[in-house]
């Protein structure tokens, strides 16, 4: 598995990857593209057998990183991409000498709150009816150890 800086030419599988996980916030290849023109933004991509298998959008705002989108091919669930996705943050976060890691997340998407749970994300907050004014956004945060 590849992770590096997603191209143009992924936005079409980023797409369909949004389209497999039916009620996630879908960006759509514009939403990729309109990313390119904030220069705070970063997005990878999951590389598997010469195929884009996931991909991770987020903001270094610093000393915040805002984790904005994160999904994986249905056919290639559980094979690490997404923790490697989040592993590839974590140290774009470091290198940028970024505090905190935040972000929401469906208080039903057991996978995903398994996920980062696993990787150290704690509960900080809730809104109330955050998604499709029925479901809880859940906000999380991984603090980052300071280095000297
Ligand atoms: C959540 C998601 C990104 C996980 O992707 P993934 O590549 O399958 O995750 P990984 O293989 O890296 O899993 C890492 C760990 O997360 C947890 N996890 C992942 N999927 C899980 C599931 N379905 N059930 C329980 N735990 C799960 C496990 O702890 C797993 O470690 P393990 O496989 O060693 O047990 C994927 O299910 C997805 O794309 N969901 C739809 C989009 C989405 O909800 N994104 C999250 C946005 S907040």
């Amino acid at each position: 598995m590849l992770i590096r800086r997603a191209r143009p030419s992924d936005y079409p599988a980023f797409a369909a990857i949004e389209a497999q996980h039916p009620g996630y916030p879908a960006w759509g290849e514009k939403g990729f593209e309109a990313e390119e023109r904030n220069r705070n933004s970063v997005t990878l991509a999951a590389e598997i057998d010469g195929a884009a298998a996931g991909f991770i959008n987020f903001w270094i705002l610093r000393p915040q990183v805002q984790l904005n989108t994160l999904a994986v091919d249905k056919a290639f669930l559980r094979r690490g991409a997404a923790s490697a996705l989040l592993g590839k943050l974590l140290e774009y976060a470091a290198k940028n000498l970024c505090r905190e890691v935040d972000l929401e997340v469906n208080e039903r998407n057991a996978a995903a709150l398994a996920l980062y749970r696993a990787r150290g994300f704690e509960l900080v907050g809730k809104r109330p009816k955050f998604y499709n004014n029925t479901d809880a956004a859940l906000l999380l945060r991984k603090t980052l150890p300071l280095k000297d």
